[in-house]
């Protein structure tokens, strides 16, 4: 009752300042709308709803996006609005250089202003492959108008030669196999025809399955929707359920920033630890709280880690794949499981609540989705490390970790880029030992630029042939979800910036202690700032175009490499009565 009492009435509507009155500019406005070829009555006084799709030839995890962006038309026409498809950037995690990654506050951006433009009153977001979800609900938010998440859903379980099959997970093991002398080039080609069988996004819990469970619980997608495979029926069903909701959330002008607060972003940190998910979601999530103006550091991420245990056995962290997941009851299963551990009043876009989107969702099978008393790991799915080697945080996922490295003390060995660490990690010269720290430089937000996927830095061959299989490793870099190891990432500030991994040199010796949340190197603070006196800031890279803006504007990892410009405080919405 109280939704209707609130619900818009058609002159009410956004789009009908475009298309409503009677004046010049919407002559022109409707004429197009017919030059289109809909009648008047097929779009006056309905809810504009406008479908962002990220669909291209090279992202080939969207590649099913062509049907289902029919398919939430369906919706939307049998709910009574008007469907307006709209292509926006795709980015994909695969073939975009530097990295996808640098390109996702371009894509928020143009997601923001895209919504402001035209006359929409709600939109579908339509993402999925990695950096998609982050940039289309971060520039929804920026521009507030009713959003609703439509997840493009993980490709199907895949194996090899007996064996199952895991995105990104398998392709880092079976290199390192490869490295090893274990896998010829025929087996390699081999496996390249079998590891991603399917549309949909990587099927681990990778950034991509852990930033579309995200969206769901901070409240943006359908219940149920994040989990369904791509190529499962209940998707196309999803997408039409999907845009007829879209035209219910234009008409009770449910706006994104009802929806992202500070609760529902804990209720999403703690999905994360429990998922045992990507640690890209911590810069995302930064970025995507900070633009609803809720101040949420790297602290709130260890502060719920504590609290939380890890229940998903899904890679990299566990066994199974998404559609294993899925099967065993998906994410609703999981998230009834540590029901006390939300705040189950956070409203969504159903127009309910978490908890009710829950309801009395089941379990299938507790090897894939672990009851309480056996989880994976009973806490600390992520940790923050400072030290005086990451002042500002660092960030490690521990589950992903040879124990024995969990405490570990090594010599430092540098690597200025990521060039030097092609060129020179497989030299026998260098004579590593396992016990040595391999160290990254320039490799942040500004540095490489785009803070790339390079943290799960590379062992040597030899040592890779001796058996090793982990070491620590320290980089201002990010690190894909479906990759492990003792890796330290994200360390700020980073290399580029002056920060202390600039100073650090071969021999040094490096503490990480994960227990104590401790990332330091053994130099005096007098030798700090005699190497500090003598390092040499690099020189800009870009003076014009996109590398210009992002190296002007960018933020540090601790603050989510958003653009500054873009953060939530300021007014830049221009009022369409007048132009
Ligand atoms: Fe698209 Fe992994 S490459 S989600």
């Amino acid at each position: 009752m109280k939704a209707e009492e609130n619900r818009l009435k058609p002159e009410e509507l956004r789009s009908h300042r475009w298309l409503g009155p009677d004046d010049l500019r919407s002559f022109g406005h409707r004429s197009r709308q017919k030059q289109s070829g809909f009648n008047t009555e097929e779009f006056a006084g309905k809810p504009v709803i406008g479908i962002l799709n990220t669909w291209n030839d090279l992202i080939s995890c969207h590649a099913h996006f062509k049907q289902r962006v029919e398919e939430i038309k369906r919706g939307v026409w049998q709910a009574g609005g008007f469907p307006v498809e709209i292509p926006v950037m795709g980015m994909s995690e695969t073939f975009m250089k530097p990295t996808s990654m640098y390109y996702r506050n371009l894509l928020a951006l143009e997601t923001e202003e895209t919504l402001r433009t035209y006359p929409i009153d709600a939109t579908v977001l339509m993402g999925g492959c990695d950096k998609t979800t982050p940039a289309l609900l971060m520039g929804a938010v920026s521009a507030n108008i009713p959003a609703i998440f439509m997840p493009g859903g993980p490709m199907q379980r895949t194996s090899w030669r007996g064996g199952p099959l895991g995105s990104g997970s398998d392709v880092w093991k079976y290199w390192a196999e490869r490295g090893a002398g274990r896998l010829s080039c025929d087996d390699w080609c081999d496996l390249e025809s079998h590891i991603a069988a399917s549309p949909g996004h990587c099927m681990t819990m990778g950034t991509a399955s852990t930033m579309t469970s995200i969206a769901e619980v901070l409240g943006f997608c359908l219940p149920g929707a994040a989990s369904i495979p791509a190529t499962h029926s209940g998707h196309s069903r999803m997408a039409s359920a999907t845009g007829s909701r879209a035209v219910e959330i234009a008409w009770q002008n449910l706006k994104p920033r009802q929806i992202l607060t500070a609760r529902s972003v804990d209720n999403a940190i703690t999905a994360l630890m429990a998922l045992g998910g990507s640690t890209n979601a911590i810069i995302h999530l930064i970025a995507l709280a900070r633009r609803a103006e809720v101040p949420l550091t790297l602290d709130r991420f260890d502060e719920i880690s504590e609290r939380v245990p890890v229940i998903a056995n899904i890679r990299p962290a566990g066994k199974y794949v998404m559609p294993d997941f899925f099967e065993a009851g998906g994410l609703r299963g999981l998230l009834g499981r540590i029901k006390d551990l939300f705040d189950l009043a956070c409203p969504n876009v159903a127009g309910t609540n978490l908890g009710e989107a829950i309801g009395v969702a089941d379990v299938y099978e507790d090897d894939v989705i672990r009851p309480r008393d056996n989880p994976l790991c009973e806490s600390g799915s992520l940790a923050v490390l400072r030290g005086n080697l990451a002042p500002d945080g660092a960030v490690i996922k521990p589950p992903a970790v040879e124990p024995h490295l969990l405490e570990h003390r090594g010599p430092a060995v540098v690597f200025k880029n990521y060039p030097d660490l092609k060129a020179r990690i497989d030299d026998p010269a260098l004579a590593l030992t396992k016990d040595h720290v391999i160290v990254l430089q320039s490799a942040g937000p500004l540095g490489a630029p785009g803070i790339p996927e390079w943290g799960m830095l590379p062992i040597p061959k030899y040592l890779l042939e001796q058996g090793v299989r982990d070491m620590v490793r320290v980089s201002d870099a990010r690190m894909s979800g479906t990759s492990y190891g003792a890796c330290v990432l994200h360390v700020s500030p980073e290399s580029h910036s002056g920060g202390p991994l600039a100073l650090v040199e071969d021999g040094d010796m490096i503490t990480l202690n994960v227990n104590e949340r401790g990332i330091d190197v053994d130099i005096s603070d007098e030798e700090m700032a005699s190497r500090r006196a003598a390092w040499k800031p690099p020189e800009k890279r870009f003076s014009r175009g996109y590398g210009r803006l992002y190296f002007d504007e960018t933020t540090q990892a601790h603050e989510g490499c958003d653009f500054r410009f873009l953060h939530a405080d300021g007014s830049t919405d221009p009022d369409p009565e007048i132009y």
